[in-house]
């Protein structure tokens, strides 16, 4: 392994080219004006109703993007609009701040949490232009899971910080958890069905923050992946960066204010039995301004095992996956992407 420094910031913008591990192979380079993927626009407001014709309507929407693709959009979702604007200004407070300080978190080899990016040279290739911030969130109640991490990790300083993305995860695990009811009902089980599953969930929140990019044809912010969490409740800046690969093809999906990108990940693809979708997506970087995303992964209990419902056991869709537990396939993907390539891990 090389030891070289690669540094993303300020001298590398005066430069004609991107160091080579950052570039990716031909056949993966990004295509960077793809046309707009058409997802629906789900109301949560006018769902939590529970006005019957207005959730029928919901539910068909939700179904037939899931067994597609599995991405939608939610939107009168309640959520204020003040906590959005504050989570990203202190996004932005991070990310500026000097590397040395940064690092403080810096997230160690096989860990999902700290801070990361790919300024320390490897040998490696295919590097993601990012640098991202990730931290645990407990949804037990008795517990301020990412209050206490960044007080520990970063002293009094972070108290602000802390509480403002304990707030935002407690807001988001609550959005989740109502998004679980409307998957539920769209594949004809209880409303509350999932919701009970993941009520204790143990999730992971991951800021990304992608630079510019002098050379965005030629490199990738996020490479293509699909996520092997349950859910993910993303909100995206006004930049656009977030493609989907849909019928042998990627699409973009255009920011929307006030609206949180959601998509279904492998474990919730199992939990469905393979009805609904996890589908490959990556983020694309540009050469004007920093693009940035908040994803919140809905992940269940460690401990929990996860078992799709008898419900969508038939005999026409027999039961197409094992029962596991989130630890173990946590375990199984982070030593997959570890032999592969450093810099992913299984929230990438
Ligand atoms: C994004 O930044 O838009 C998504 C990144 C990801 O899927 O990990
Ligand atoms: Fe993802």
């Amino acid at each position: 392994q090389t030891t070289t420094p690669i540094h993303l910031d300020a001298p590398l913008l005066n430069h004609s080219n991107i160091p080579s591990e950052f570039v990716w192979p031909d056949n993966e380079k990004p295509c960077l004006q793809p046309p707009s993927l058409k997802i629906p626009p789900i109301d949560m407001k006018s769902f939590l109703s529970r006005d019957p014709q207005a959730v029928e309507a919901i539910c068909a929407e939700v179904s037939e993007a899931c067994k597609k693709h599995g991405f939608f959009l939610v939107v009168n979702h309640g959520v204020d609009k003040k906590l959005l604007e504050r989570a990203h200004k202190l996004i932005d407070t991070f990310f500026c701040m000097e590397l040395p300080e940064k690092q403080q978190l810096q997230r160690k080899l096989g860990e999902h949490c700290g801070y990361a990016n790919s300024f320390i040279g490897r040998f490696s290739s295919k590097l993601p232009w990012k640098e991202t911030l990730s931290f645990h969130y407990s949804n037990d109640k008795s517990t301020r899971t990412v209050e206490d991490y960044f007080l520990t990790s970063m002293g009094e300083d972070y108290r602000e910080f802390g509480s403002m993305f304990q707030e935002y995860c407690e807001v988001m695990s609550k959005l989740s958890l109502e998004i679980m009811e409307l998957l539920g009902m769209s594949l004809g089980v209880s409303r509350e069905c999932f919701r009970d599953f993941f009520e204790d969930n143990e999730s992971v929140m991951r800021l990304n923050y992608y630079p510019p990019c002098l050379k965005p044809e030629l490199a990738l912010g996020t490479g293509p992946h699909c996520d092997p969490t349950s859910l993910t409740v993303l909100h995206q800046d006004q930049v656009e960066g977030l493609q989907v690969f849909v019928d042998g093809r990627w699409y973009s999906v255009a920011p929307k204010e006030d609206a949180f990108v959601v998509n279904i990940g492998d474990t919730f693809m199992a939990l469905s039995n393979g009805i609904f979708k996890s589908c490959l997506h990556r983020a694309v970087v540009n050469n004007q301004v920093v693009r940035k995303s908040l994803a919140f992964f809905l992940c269940p209990n460690k401990d929990k095992v996860v078992s799709t419902p008898k419900e969508l056991v038939t005999a026409e869709n027999p039961k197409k996956y094992p029962d596991f537990t989130w630890r173990t396939l946590l375990e199984f993907t982070q030593k997959h992407y570890r032999s592969d390539e450093e810099t992913l891990d299984a929230f990438s």
